[in-house]
């Protein structure tokens, strides 16, 4: 055989088993766990005057019967970053939802245990407390629901319930960790998603400029940030009547009118209803500059686009929310906004006021192992 075919072979043989061979790990290589003494504080703070508003809590979904704990938000934080939470020990949960991206990555969609990439853009975490369903389609309702499912799925972490439990149950930690948060040593399913859920709930986002301005009249404004505002909250733009309250969100999914046909159905997918195919969740913008790409594809990679697709973008379809039509009239011709560059940067500039950046670095929320 030719040198050089020899070596074409070898070439294809190395990239085949070489391409093929997933990262794997033990639970012997894992790194060393370290937490404080005493445990970090996860009650919820004094929210401050943004969150005052009735319309906010009354979707407050912390249930009676997990409240979020120290000892239990420590656990569910040893969890949320634990490898062994999947089959082959390399992923957690930040691996998709990482601390200084608002609990997101930068990438539209994220690759799972085995490099393949989830269906959806993942969600950033912030400020879940207020949301009664979860997912870009609101497929699950509560938290403590929501939490088991991307360990079991073959995508994000593949470990089957069974199998996870005796993983737990054999690592040094885990014991003691569970009986400070739950009273007992046990380790079931219910407590490894009630532990989650608490830190979960706990992410919430207080010390954004947006924060202090709503307590000094905005004094702490610039003037392209005060235009950004005037636009967002104006009737034209109508950012605020779906990006409600200091939350900035709704607690339902809407349409807003990124594609027509459908590539993902969204809440149509849940409900069978026509008339949610194309809704999807209103995610809070806080921290949203850090957050991107947007939108439950990752289809915009800046904001800019973003509001490029609000200004000229939103597409015609039967059931278009009427806030992004010109006759506010669900289905109607969609809106052309013809905002300038200045307006555009305005509402950019006004967007980055709710970035909380004690929350994105805050040590209570970061990677407890050794790294
Ligand atoms: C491989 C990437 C990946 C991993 C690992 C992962 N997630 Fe996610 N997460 C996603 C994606 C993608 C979505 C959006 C899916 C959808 O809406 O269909 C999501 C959505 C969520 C949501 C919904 C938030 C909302 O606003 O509706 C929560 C909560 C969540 N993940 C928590 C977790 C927890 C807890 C873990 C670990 C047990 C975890 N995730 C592991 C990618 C991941
Ligand atoms: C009809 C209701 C509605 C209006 C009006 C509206 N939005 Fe949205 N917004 C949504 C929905 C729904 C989504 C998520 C859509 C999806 O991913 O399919 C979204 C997503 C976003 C995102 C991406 C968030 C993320 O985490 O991916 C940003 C940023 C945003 N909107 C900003 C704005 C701004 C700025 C305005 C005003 C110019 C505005 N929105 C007006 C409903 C609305």
């Amino acid at each position: 055989m030719p040198k050089t075919l020899a070596f074409l072979i070898l070439i294809v043989l190395w990239a085949i088993t070489g391409c093929t061979k997933e990262p794997s790990g033990s639970e012997q290589s894992l790194p060393a766990l370290t937490l404080p003494l005493p445990a970090y504080d996860y009650s919820y703070p004094d929210m401050g005057l943004a969150y005052a508003n009735p319309g906010i809590q009354f979707f407050e979904a912390t249930p009676e019967d997990n409240p979020v704990t120290n000892a239990g938000a420590a656990l569910g934080r040893v969890l949320f970053y634990d490898t062994r939470l999947s089959s082959n020990y390399t992923i957690s949960c930040a691996h998709c939802h990482e601390q200084s991206k608002s609990f997101t990555v930068s990438e539209a969609t994220s690759r799972g245990l085995h490099g393949q990439r989830t269906h959806r853009n993942a969600s950033h975490l912030i400020n879940l407390r207020y949301n009664r369903r979860q997912f870009w389609d609101l497929r699950a309702s509560t938290l403590e629901e929501q939490v088991l499912m991307p360990i079991a799925d073959p995508i994000e972490m593949g470990l089957s319930l069974d199998e996870l439990i005796p993983r737990l149950e054999s690592t040094a930690f885990y014991p003691t960790l569970f009986e400070d948060a739950f009273g007992t040593s046990e380790i079931n399913a219910d407590r490894v998603a009630r532990a989650l859920a608490q830190f979960i709930r706990s992410i919430v986002s207080t010390q954004s400029k947006y924060d202090i301005g709503v307590t000094n009249d905005f004094a702490n404004y610039s003037a392209e940030e005060l235009a950004g505002k005037a636009l967002f909250f104006n009737n034209i733009t109508r950012c605020n009547q779906c990006h409600m309250t200091g939350n900035f969100y709704t607690p339902q999914a809407m349409n807003n009118g990124l594609e027509y046909p459908h590539q993902d159905l969204g809440l149509y997918a849940v409900t069978g209803n026509e008339a949610d195919k194309g809704k999807f969740k209103v995610p809070s913008l806080r921290n949203v500059t850090v957050s991107g790409p947007y939108m439950h594809d990752g289809r915009f990679e800046t904001l800019l686009d973003v509001i490029n697709h609000y200004d000229h973008g939103v597409v015609a379809q039967p059931y278009l929310d009427d806030r992004v039509t010109q006759e506010l009239t669900v289905g109607g011709t969609p809106y052309q906004l013809g905002l300038s560059e200045i307006d555009k940067q305005a509402l950019i500039a006004f967007l980055a006021t709710l970035t909380d950046s004690t929350l994105l670095s805050a040590p209570r929320f970061s990677n407890p192992f050794a790294h």
